[in-house]
């Protein structure tokens, strides 16, 4: 279906190479004076084969901006594409088989199933799906996350880092053509926080897949080509070929405190000056 996108007159969601995109984005939680706007009228282009990063203090909207974008949240107002296809509007089950088809998601929490060994847990989208694994893919996954003596251990018998390997195997087991990451390295030692990272990389240089990642390490958010600053909901600033460098002086600029920047406060309450503030402080 998405193979033909090229011949299609390029609507809002079918431009060339834009794997998904939003429209005033709003999403709400709670109602009255209890609503928390986790995200104000975002409008993003996710663009096709590229790695994308989101950075932003926690309770910014990264992981409802991710989940919204994949489909898992219904959203308040605005609209969302995936390709061509917009998923604001689809009935459950093709919302269910758009994303079983081509997303990969890696959550900030791993959603593993307890009862099931790791190599189970790896291969349960596809099962569901009534699909074969392509084996070499699967190996190769498997040998870059370092997880081959580790298939027939449960989660409980895993450590975090473990278990987060295991979640970015199964992301990646059906090569789905988007992959969402909500920081993917957040529970891995440097070591495996690269090889994660490499894999992640590899995937989009060699086999044209596309990665959004959620992460608050600049060093992860250097291995992106484009990150995405969000505050308070709303996308307040990017950046091209990230440095890790360059991303903590844009960490910088904002908590110089540019009063023109929407949200700058917020990013600066986390980024400070190295020193946690937690929101009583503030
Ligand atoms: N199910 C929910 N019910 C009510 N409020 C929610 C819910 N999920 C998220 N929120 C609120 O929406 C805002 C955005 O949350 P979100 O999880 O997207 O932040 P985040 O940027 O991913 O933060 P973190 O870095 O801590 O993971 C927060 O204020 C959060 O409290
Ligand atoms: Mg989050």
């Amino acid at each position: 279906m998405s193979t033909a996108a090229a011949e299609h007159a390029p609507g809002p969601g079918s431009a060339d190479g834009i794997a998904a995109r939003a429209r005033g984005l709003t999403k709400a939680y709670g109602s009255g004076e209890t609503t928390v706007l986790a995200l104000d009228s975002v409008d993003v282009d996710i663009a096709r084969g590229r790695f994308t990063a989101v950075m932003g203090p926690s309770g910014s909207g990264k992981s409802t901006l991710m989940h919204c974008l994949a489909g898992l949240d219904n959203v308040s107002a605005g609209q969302v594409w995936l390709g061509d296809t917009e998923i604001t509007g689809l009935k459950d089950r093709e919302l269910t088989r758009l994303r079983r088809d081509r997303i990969g998601f890696m959550f900030q929490s791993f959603n593993l199933i307890p009862t099931l060994n790791a190599a189970e847990n790896i291969t349960l989208p596809m099962d569901i799906a009534g699909k074969k694994p392509d084996d070499k893919w699967l190996d190769q996954v498997i040998d870059t996350l370092g997880l081959r003596d580790r298939l027939e251990h449960r989660p409980s018998q895993l450590s975090g880092g473990q278990q987060q390997r295991v979640a970015c195997a199964r992301a990646l087991a059906s090569r789905p053509e988007l992959i969402f990451a909500d920081e993917p390295t957040g529970n891995l030692d440097s070591r495996a926080g690269l090889e994660v990272l490499g894999f992640l990389r590899e995937a989009v240089d060699q086999l044209g897949q596309t990665v959004v990642m959620v992460t608050h390490d600049p060093g992860a958010a250097a291995h992106s080509d484009l990150v995405l600053f969000l505050g308070d909901g709303r996308i307040v600033d990017e950046m091209e070929r990230p440095t890790a460098e360059a991303v903590l002086e844009r960490m910088r600029l904002f908590t110089g405190g540019n009063p023109q920047t929407p949200g700058f406060d917020v990013i600066r309450s986390q980024f400070g000056d190295g020193e946690p503030t937690s929101p009583e402080e503030r």
